[in-house]
Order: C-alpha cells, then structure tokens, then sequence
C-alpha cells in the first residue's frame, strides 16, 4: 500500500514510524511533514488545512490509503473530500470531527446522552455569559471558547476580573476568530487527568493504553500551558477499576451516541478524562491521535497499525485485535525557549545521525519542529523534538529518555526536569 499521511509534527512522525513495521506498507509520504520526518517518509510541502490541494495530491499520486492525522483538516471535511474522489482515509467525517471541533457540540451531545463530564452553560452573548457566571459566584470558573483554538481557547477564571476580560479576548476581540462566536462555561473539576485514545470504527471502541500528558512549560506544573512538554505511558491513574467505569460510563455511551446522531466516529477518539472525586468525568474529546501522547503509545502498540486503522475505517474492529505490550514508555519534548510564546528558529541540532540517536537502544527521537538545510538539521518550531524511550517499567523508561535527551543539543534548548515524576509518586502511593 501507498500511505500519505497528513500533518507535520511528532504525533505524524510517531505514526508513520509505527506504519512503516507493517509489511503491507511498501511506500509512505508526509504532506506537509518536516526535516526529521522526511528521513522516514517522502515529504510533500502541502498545507495540511489545504483540502482541495492534498485532495488533487492524493488522487495524482493514487495514494491508496491516507491518514489524516491533524484536528484542522478533519473538521475541514479532508475524509469526506478523500473519500468522494474514491481514496480510503483514516480519521471521522466533518460531522464526526464536530466532537471537537465545536465544545457546544460535545458538550450537548454529553447531556442529552448522560456522559459525566462538567455542568455547563453555552453562551452566545458575553454580557449574559458574565451575569450568569455573577450569578453563580463560584470560583474558579472555565471558559472555553466554542471552536478550534490551537489549544489555547479554555480558561480557568480565579475572579470576576479574569472572567470578563477573558470573555472579551474571546467573545469581542475575537483572540481566536470566528471560535469565539460562542463560549461554554463550564463548573471547575478537581483530580488527576488522564488520557485514553481509542480505535473505533462506529460500532465498537478498542481503547488503547492510557497515558498522563504533561501541559505546563515549565516543572511543578507552572507556566503557560502548551501542546504539551511530555508524556508516560501508562497512566497510573487509569486503574482497572477506572478503565470499567470510563468502558461502561464514557467509552461505550459515546460511540454509541454518535451512531445515533447520525455521525458515527471511525478514527482515533481520544478521550481527555479527570478522575474526580465523583468518578471519571469528560474534561474534552478530540477527534485525533494526541500530540504527544501518540509518542509514548504507538511504540508500546504489538498489533499492525495499518491493520487496526483499515479496520476502523472498513468497519472491521470487532474482529481486528488491538494488543499492547507491558511496560511503560516516556516522552520527553525537547522545545525552543520561549516556547509556547514566542522563540527564534533556525538552531542548529547536533547529537543526532540521521535524525535518531545512533546507539541508543530502546530509543526513538520524534521530529516536530525541524527542517533540513545544507545537509544541516535546524530547528523550525516551538516543539522541536519529542524523545521516547520504552522500557520494562516507568521508572527505567524515563531514564533512558532523559540519559538520551542529554545527548541532543541546540542553542536556547528548554525541557522540563520533572515529566513523570507525578505519574511516580502515585506508582509508589499505590505500592
Ligand atoms: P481542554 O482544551 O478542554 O483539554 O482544556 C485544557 C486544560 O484545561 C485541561 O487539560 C484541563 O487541565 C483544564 N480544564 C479544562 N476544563 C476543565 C474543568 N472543567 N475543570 C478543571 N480543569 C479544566
Ligand atoms: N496533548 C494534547 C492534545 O493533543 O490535544
């Protein structure tokens, strides 16, 4: 098979290193990709939001299968444009995307199907947003705006203050555009949170193992928050007794409730869960594969990706096994100082032979931002490389990652110190 895979970052470059073990994959591109992938895949400089142009691309090339791997291009409709030109492509529909795409979407579709995820109000008007958030005079509150916002469209409001200015970025300046026509405030939840992607094909969910993200900038869970600055996996909060109450509670009704809205999910339906007090509740759905938790889950995956994928979009998962080995792996994102505000580019990688670590067993570097120039590696983004390492337990995992994130080096370089230390401590309070 001839895969295109669309995107640009670690979690493309994770899927496309877990693609290439299968023997059914003989050819693999990356549109647009960047410097570290292109030594995996053929790169194609398309943008990934460009619908109409990677349509054209993929019919061109007779691609004979593409995953689309970005929330942008999914809620742009890219599977629904594939799939009418007669390509095959992994990921939900435009109206399967909407779980998160639009926050009042899912946050409806929750209520009316009896999802435990945070009490909420959906507002279109940013005076009535306030007086009822007045009204309420509970705090910390949430708002999030309605649509995509690179992550950056929730807010947790400590006060009043931080509340109306934080619904006049959103609402009236429109810091996220046409995202911020409509905002949901939601009850501020409390407890640990975890991740859980999931295969699915629309009729049955498989989910895969469970990871801790890592949103902070910096260590002790401060500074702005990011695309994420690291990842373990498994989760220690996910514990047998949690992963039944999500399977019977969130898993199960979810894919359910999208079949019966007429827009069953096929893809990776990633699950963005807080274990509170009162059980697992929905913090928010994606409709993709995160980033970069697909960098510590796809290594751990023993079944054929390409397999289990063509299976959830042929509607073969019941019978497509989905096994994952023991063992744990870590992630540890190596970013541009600055990030995620503002930070230079073009700093020259050194450490790395080819892109990976030559040596390092155990080890793979996912390229996020980086670009060839000269024969040179350079960095070309806010994160630049994601460093995984896997192992028999958490602890081990997380020393191979960091003894080989040492070896890589560019000017300004940040990471966090303390990826995993939590997921730890909750190893050892459960021992
Ligand atoms: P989201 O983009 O919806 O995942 O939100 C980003 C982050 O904000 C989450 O990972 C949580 O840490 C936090 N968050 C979102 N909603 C809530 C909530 N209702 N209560 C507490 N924290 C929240
Ligand atoms: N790491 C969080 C996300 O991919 O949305």
């Amino acid at each position: 098979m001839k895969i295109l895979v669309v995107g640009g970052g670690g979690r493309e470059h994770a899927i496309i290193r877990a693609l290439k073990k299968s023997p059914a994959c003989t050819e693999i591109w990356c549109a647009p990709g960047n410097g570290g992938i292109s030594y995996d895949a053929v790169c194609k400089d398309i943008k990934a939001t460009d619908v109409e142009a990677m349509v054209a691309f993929a019919k061109e090339e007779a691609f004979d299968y593409v995953v689309v791997a970005q929330d942008d291009p999914l809620a742009l409709g890219m599977v629904d444009a594939l799939a009418a030109a007669g390509i095959p492509a992994f990921g939900p529909d435009k109206a399967a995307a909407r779980i998160e795409a639009s926050k009042v979407f899912s946050k409806d579709l929750m209520k009316k199907y009896g999802i435990p995820t945070a009490a909420y109000e959906t507002f279109d008007d940013a005076a009535k947003a306030l007086a009822y958030i007045r009204a309420q005079g509970k705090w910390p509150v949430v708002v999030k705006a309605d649509g995509l916002a690179l992550g950056k469209g929730v807010l947790i409001c400590e006060d009043e203050a931080q509340a109306e200015e934080g619904l006049k970025e959103i609402m009236l300046d429109k810091k996220f555009g046409a995202s911020g026509n409509r905002v949901v405030v939601e009850e501020f939840l409390t407890g640990p949170e975890v991740s859980v992607l999931s295969f699915t094909d629309g009729k049955v969910v498989k989910p895969m193992v469970s990871s801790m993200d890592h949103k902070r900038a910096n260590d002790n869970d401060t500074g702005l928050n990011t695309g994420g600055m690291g990842t373990v996996a498994p989760n220690p909060y996910y514990t047998p007794a949690v992963a039944q109450r999500c399977m019977e509670e969130i898993f199960l009704p979810t894919i359910r409730a999208m079949a019966a809205e007429g827009c069953p999910f096929k893809g990776c339906l990633y699950f963005g869960l807080m274990v509170t007090p009162d059980g697992p509740k929905v913090i928010e759905y994606n409709c993709r594969f995160g980033d970069p938790e697909a960098q510590v889950v796809l290594p751990l995956l023993e079944s054929d990706l390409l397999t289990v994928m063509t299976a959830c979009t042929e509607g073969r998962l019941a019978e497509t096994e989905v096994k994952f080995r023991d063992g744990a792996a870590a992630c540890v994102i190596l970013a541009s100082g600055g990030y995620p505000v503002s930070y230079e580019k073009g700093k020259e990688i050194t450490g790395l032979e080819n892109g990976q670590l030559p040596g390092e067993k155990d080890v793979t570097v996912y390229h996020a931002g980086t670009a060839l120039q000269g024969g040179k590696l350079l960095t070309a983004g806010g994160r630049v490389l994601g460093v995984t390492a896997t192992a028999e337990d958490l602890p081990a995992a997380l020393a191979k990652a960091y003894a080989a994130a040492d070896k890589i080096h560019f000017d300004k370089l940040h990471r966090r110190s303390d990826i995993g230390k939590r997921a730890l401590k909750a190893i050892e309070a459960q021992a």
